[in-house]
């Protein structure tokens, strides 16, 4: 039987030490504050958006949410971000993607200011990063490794195999296991023989946005899964194929209509694995902490406090 890795009480230990920060600093007259940009309907991002901000109001930091129509031009989206980098009280800028499709993501990312890039998306910080150097790392994958710490899960010399090679996750996520010094594995969507590549990991992190793909004979018996994905399924077919073994989640689906799923089908892998996290309750409320700790040390560090 599996154990789960509870990112739920990491993102609350991590809340409170950040929180801890914050009201130091305020005692200094330093208010740490997060600039949001947000464009577009995407139904997903409204729903980030607003767990971001309301975790910034619980410890204390202070927060706004630039709101644009999902036909804003590059022209607007820069001029913000321009007025964002020059002012002193911002520390942390997030653009929360996707983008709309008309405007190319690099070409807004590329001109935050690397000191407040509180996502750790700029070529600067991606690059510091692979150097082994970096101050602000991406959300997720630090939430991960901090993860793993905290479970005494030994890194050094496992072999990791990431599933997804988007920026903001996969890529920066094998580099952090190599720097943990694990055997790193990237996976994507022409990799031949997945399963078998798969079946090697001791870590398993599964970062692709496909519900429930990674199955039982996929993964190593012993291993660790983390689950990057946040689906929602709709239909019932589904949910009759992914909940079967859980009647309570599967009346929540009835009376709702939709029910949020990783890319790992949890139910077929649980008993083979040895540490699962959960979707949701797992990577997703690390990765709104870990951004916390990224606007402090944005703060700090820019602020030389
Ligand atoms: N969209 C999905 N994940 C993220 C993230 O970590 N940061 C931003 N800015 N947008 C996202």
């Amino acid at each position: 039987m599996a154990k789960i890795l509870d990112g739920k009480k990491l993102a609350e230990k991590i809340k409170a030490q950040v929180k801890e920060e914050v009201e130091k600093l305020k005692k200094k007259k330093v208010n740490i504050k997060l600039s949001v940009i947000l464009a577009g309907e995407d139904p997903a991002s409204q729903i980030y958006v607003k767990n971001k901000i309301k975790m910034a109001e619980e410890v204390g930091i202070l927060s706004e949410v630039l709101r644009f129509e999902k036909d804003v031009t590059e022209e607007v989206i820069s001029y913000h971000i321009s007025n964002l980098n020059e002012n002193d009280d911002v520390d942390g800028i997030l653009v929360q993607l996707p983008l709309p499709e008309t405007i190319e993501p690099f070409r807004i990312l590329d001109q935050i200011d690397p000191l407040k890039d509180v996502d750790g998306f700029h070529p600067y910080n991606i690059g510091l990063l692979q150097l082994g150097r970096a101050r602000l790392k991406p959300c997720t994958p630090t939430g991960i490794i901090e993860l793993l710490k905290e479970y005494n899960i030994e890194i050094k010399g496992k072999e990791a195999v990431v599933v997804g090679r988007s920026d903001i996750v996969g890529k920066p996520m094998a580099i952090m296991l190599l720097q943990e010094n694990a055997t790193v594995t990237i996976c994507h969507s022409k990799t031949e023989n997945l399963k078998e590549v798969t079946s090697r990991a001791d870590i398993l992190v599964a970062a692709i946005g496909k519900p429930g793909f990674i199955k039982r004979d996929m993964v190593k018996k012993g291993a660790v899964v983390i689950d990057v994905g946040i689906n929602t399924i709709k239909t019932k077919a589904e949910a009759l194929k992914f909940f079967a073994k859980d009647p309570l989640k599967l009346q929540k689906f009835m009376e709702k209509g939709s029910a949020l799923i990783g890319d790992v089908d949890y139910y077929d892998v649980f008993d083979k694995v040895s540490y699962i996290t959960p979707v949701p309750g797992g990577v997703g409320p690390l990765t709104v902490a870990v951004l916390m700790s990224n606007c402090l040390k944005a703060a700090t560090a820019r602020r030389i406090i």
